[in-house]
């Protein structure tokens, strides 16, 4: 199986970390790429240097969700791939976690991708080649303390993803994860710097002792490692691949 026309991505988080990587790489792939981030100077430059087309939106508020789609469709033409990536991080235990927070999170790790997934269903089903790819986590499987609101919703994910798959089938489109270890990201470079502050360690040892103490390789993966499988998933090669939930984890949730 091939693909005929050059196909369109939309990326959401799409100008920095896994994000900027999986729009890069898709991009080299032959795919026109349009990045969704929040609507920041610096990630408009980011998006322009990189000759991604740029789509101003936060992924906590509904209309933006459909907007996005929308002006992915007018801009480029259409959409067959949607990466559903975005995200953030907050560490608090939960007697203490700030509400709002927690609503901001679901809506943006989870709401976003359910509600991005149904406008864009239309689109994927015209396709015939459509691909929805959600980045989930080690943290959609097992769970770590003080990080309630994004372990709850990155389960969700993969129970959405797995849903999406059971119903995109007969559509002609595949849906599926993948669940990163950690990823050096600026995500995680502000975790390690938090942690070394809070637990009086250096960063070396908030890498080794902390994030990779269960891991088999003992060493972050790059963005880069992330894009590749998704580059994969997205391929005419993966068109039998669907409802999957892909580990590349370094063996962190191996035990
Ligand atoms: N870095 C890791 O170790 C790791 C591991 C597993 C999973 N992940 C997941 O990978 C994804 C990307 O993480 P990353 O490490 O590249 O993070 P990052 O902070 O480098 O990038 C996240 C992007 O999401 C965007 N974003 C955040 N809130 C948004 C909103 N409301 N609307 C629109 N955009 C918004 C940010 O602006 C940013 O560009 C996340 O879903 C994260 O949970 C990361």
């Amino acid at each position: 199986m091939s693909f005929s026309a050059p196909r369109v991505a939309l990326v959401t988080g799409g100008t920095s970390g896994i994000g900027l990587a999986i729009s890069q790489r898709l991009q080299r792939d032959g795919l026109q790429v349009a990045v969704l981030d929040l609507d920041r100077p610096s990630a408009r430059e980011v998006a322009a240097a990189h000759s991604l087309s740029f789509i101003g939106a936060d992924l906590s508020q509904r209309a933006d969700c459909q907007r996005a789609v929308q002006e992915t469709v007018a801009a480029l033409g259409g959409l067959d791939v949607l990466v559903n990536n975005a995200g953030f991080q907050h560490i608090d235990p939960i007697a203490e976690f700030p509400e709002d927070v927690w609503d901001t999170m679901l809506h943006v790790l989870l709401t976003a991708p359910f509600l991005l997934s149904k406008y864009a269903w239309p689109h994927l089903t015209r396709s015939g080649q459509g691909r929805i790819v959600n980045i989930a986590s080690i943290h959609g499987h097992v769970a770590s303390p003080f990080k309630s609101a994004y372990i709850s919703a990155k389960h969700g994910l993969i129970g959405l993803t797995r849903t999406a798959a059971l119903e995109a089938g007969e559509q002609g489109f595949t849906v599926n994860a993948i669940c990163p270890g950690y990823v050096r990201t600026p995500l995680v470079e502000n975790q390690i710097a938090d942690q070394a502050r809070t637990r009086g360690l250096t960063p070396q040892d908030v890498e080794q002792k902390v994030m990779l103490e269960p891991a088999a390789i003992k060493q972050l993966l790059s963005p880069e490692d992330v894009a590749a499988l998704a580059s994969y998933v997205v391929s005419p090669a993966a068109w039998g691949m669907t409802g999957a939930v892909l580990d590349l984890d370094l063996g962190w949730t191996a035990r």
